[in-house]
């Protein structure tokens, strides 16, 4: 029997980045900053919000910066002690003590399914939470705890939805599901980037997920598919077949960081937040000859 608890994340972070170039050219899309702290981070500890604290992060090459953002920074931080920026330091040294980081590599670019194969070996027998970092979710409850709590009650694998234009379906998984209660669906069938003609719903996966051990059969038995990549998407299409599936309509604000427009939306947005930052930028925002 699987245990019910979720103490794990698979955080894929391996992607070449192809739709933020240049800026992606020789640095990680992870580590650009939606205002002062790289969107990774911010993945991260909504994983951490939701009780999780052991992150298993898929990198290749080119991705050491985000190794060593998790690790202490002696030379920084020796130097905020000595200049009293006490504050700043304190900051800088929680991010290290955050969670139990662990890296795999994976070689190829094969894919997003191919990319959570790689964490098999740490995963082992447990159910585990899989957070793409391009989905940036605000939400007041964090976005994989809200799955969680589905995972505690039905025990099966758990897909974050939100529902999306139907001009917009070819971008995302599709699911094709049974409403259960409000704001939850029985799973029954996925399509990964469908046209709008062949999509089954509008519910769109929005880069959360709840897995089960299942799945890394499943990813062994998937043929490459869209763009010859191994997809995640197809693994669950197989298991929901076998077992019961559930889809989850989280609640919060989704951005696409790994997108251009997607990433200037959420800089605005998290910018007007910030309690140091947000009325100088709205006034400046306002001035703007729009
Ligand atoms: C991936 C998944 C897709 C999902 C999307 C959410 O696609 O394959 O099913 O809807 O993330 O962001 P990608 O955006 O990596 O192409």
């Amino acid at each position: 029997m699987v245990s019910a608890r979720v103490i794990k994340a698979v955080i894929p972070a391996a992607g070449l980045g192809t739709r933020f170039l240049p800026a992606t050219k020789a640095s990680p899309k992870e580590m650009l900053p939606l205002v002062d702290k790289p969107i990774i981070q911010y993945v991260v500890e909504e994983a951490v919000a939701a009780g999780i604290r052991e992150i298993i992060i898929i990198t290749g090459r080119g991705k050491r910066a985000i190794e060593d953002h998790f690790d202490v920074s002696f030379e920084l931080e020796e130097n905020l002690r000595e200049n009293g920026k006490k504050v700043l330091l304190k900051e800088i040294q929680a991010i290290a003590d955050l969670a139990d980081f662990c890296y795999v590599r994976q070689r190829h670019a094969r894919g997003l399914g191919h990319a959570i194969l790689c964490a098999r070996h740490l995963i082992g027998d447990e159910p585990f939470a899989v957070l793409l970092g391009d989905d940036i979710l605000d939400a007041k409850a964090p976005a994989i705890r809200q799955m969680m709590e589905i995972y505690r009650r039905f025990g099966g694998p758990v897909v974050g939805v939100q529902a999306v234009p139907r001009s917009e379906v070819h971008q995302y998984g599709i699911i094709k599901a049974e409403p259960m209660e409000p704001d939850l669906y029985r799973i029954t069938d996925l399509v990964e980037k469908p046209s709008p003609q062949k999509a089954p719903s509008n519910l769109a996966v929005i880069g959360r997920y709840i897995l089960t051990p299942e799945i890394f059969e499943a990813l062994e038995e998937t043929t490459p598919g869209k763009n010859q990549e191994i997809q995640l998407t197809d693994a669950l299409r197989i298991l929901a077949r076998k077992q019961s599936m559930y889809g989850k309509r989280v609640e919060g604000v989704r951005y696409d960081a790994g997108d251009k427009l997607g990433f200037l939306k959420a800089t605005v947005e998290f910018g007007l937040k910030r309690p140091d930052l947000g009325e100088s930028f709205r006034r400046y925002l306002k001035g703007l000859a729009l």
